[in-house]
């Protein structure tokens, strides 16, 4: 099959070199060009300058002249120049609670997206995307235990759940509202993540769903970045979520029930962002994008499904502040994006209601981008 195209290809390129002068495009290298390897690549100009002239092929490419642009490839790279400043601890900014999201239909919808009569943990649930993942699990019915590094934002937000569900409900008795509790885990340590399960199991009976949400991300370009920096990146991103995966599957599989686990990677787990470099963060969505996949083939016999979503540029409390501060990265950022906008995490609402509802209930190992088609283009 792919002899006989390049037969064709060659054939063609013969018969249009046998065409009179005056048909052939103008610009068609020279026909011994064509009897290069399929796979040479035309290479980057450097000083060889009479060396390229003399080469159809490199003539041929598309490279701007020197100096005619600022920076070829400009939109398309890291620049190890770009500093993005995140607060410490201390100074992170709080997320809100979104108003309005919940209650009892305001539309109809299919039965199957229901929670109800579920125990959800999410991991990282004190803030940012994993609070608001947070409130649409309860809105949709599921107790929920928010563990987090933070737990006393973790037990104050519990709170504020609890409170907006019951504005969102009105008329509820106080045994009808959800159970939510907060507890303290680092979910980067085996043995901080084996109490928090237990204290969980001790707290709500069982575990049905997971959401790990417990992430973050640095910039450093990857030559200087401190290797006690990236491990502990890595800690979080990727052990974090090993380890609550295995420990919500043992549980699980002890009680020998169903259950699903969305784990959050990120379209940098796809792509690589710009302008701001970091290698390790990349590669470590990329590896809870693919640990979905494999624990979802693995755990396939058990009726514990495993999915991923992959959020793009998400408005949070943070994001918000880092580009208040930084408005020109914010225009490049929103310039790659298709949709022209930032998603907010109220988009991913929906998304992980679906994932771990019967609503999804074929569906396991996939990877949902929520990303205004960034990873498309
Ligand atoms: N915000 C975005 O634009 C975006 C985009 C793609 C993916 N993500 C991913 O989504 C997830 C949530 O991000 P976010 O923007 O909501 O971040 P965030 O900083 O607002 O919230 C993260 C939460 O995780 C908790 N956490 C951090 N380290 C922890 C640890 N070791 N143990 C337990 N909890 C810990 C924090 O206390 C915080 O409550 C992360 O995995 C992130 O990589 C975010």
């Amino acid at each position: 099959m792919f002899k006989s195209a390049v037969a064709r290809q060659a054939a063609k390129a013969v018969s249009q070199f046998s065409r009179p002068a005056a048909l052939a495009a103008p610009a068609r290298p020279a026909l011994n060009t064509f009897f290069r390897p399929l796979s040479s690549t035309a290479a980057r100009a450097n000083s060889e300058d009479d060396k390229i002239k003399k080469d159809p092929f490199l003539m041929a490419t598309t490279k701007a002249p020197e100096g005619t642009l600022e920076s070829e490839g400009q939109f398309a790279r890291t620049d190890e120049n770009v500093k993005i400043e995140y607060p410490d601890d201390e100074h992170m900014p709080r997320s809100p609670i979104v108003q309005g999201r919940g209650g009892m239909h305001f539309k109809r919808t299919l039965a199957q997206f229901s929670l109800e009569n579920k125990v959800t943990l999410v991991t990282g649930g004190a803030r940012g995307l994993g609070l608001v993942m947070s409130q649409a699990i309860v809105a949709s019915g599921s107790d929920l235990a928010i563990v987090d590094l933070n737990k006393e934002e973790a037990q104050e937000q519990a709170q504020g759940l609890v409170a907006q569900f019951k504005k969102e409900n009105p008329g509820l008795e106080s045994d009808q509202l959800p159970n939510v509790t907060a507890h303290y885990a680092d979910v980067s340590n085996p043995d901080s993540v084996t109490a928090a399960i237990t204290e969980v199991l001790a707290k709500h009976g069982k575990i049905d769903h997971l959401v790990t949400s417990a992430g973050f991300t640095e910039n450093f370009d990857a030559i200087s970045y401190p290797h006690d920096r990236i491990q502990k990146l890595w800690g979080v991103n990727v052990d974090g979520t090993y380890l609550f995966a295995t420990g919500v599957a043992k549980h699980l599989m002890e009680r020998n029930v169903s259950g699903s686990m969305v784990m959050i990677g990120s379209m940098s787990g796809a792509i690589v962002n710009v302008p701001q470099p970091q290698a390790p963060y990349n590669a470590a969505k990329a590896a809870v994008r693919h640990l979905a996949s494999s624990l979802a083939v693995e755990w396939a016999g058990y009726d514990i499904r495993v999915n991923c979503i992959s959020p793009g540029y998400m408005l949070t409390a943070l994001t918000r502040k880092i580009l208040d501060e930084n408005p020109e990265l914010r225009d490049k950022w929103i310039s790659l994006i298709p949709t022209g906008k930032m998603g907010t995490p109220e988009d991913l609402m929906g998304a992980v209601t679906f994932l771990l509802s019967d609503a999804s209930r074929y569906i396991t190992g996939a990877d949902l981008r929520v990303d205004g088609g960034y990873t498309l283009t």
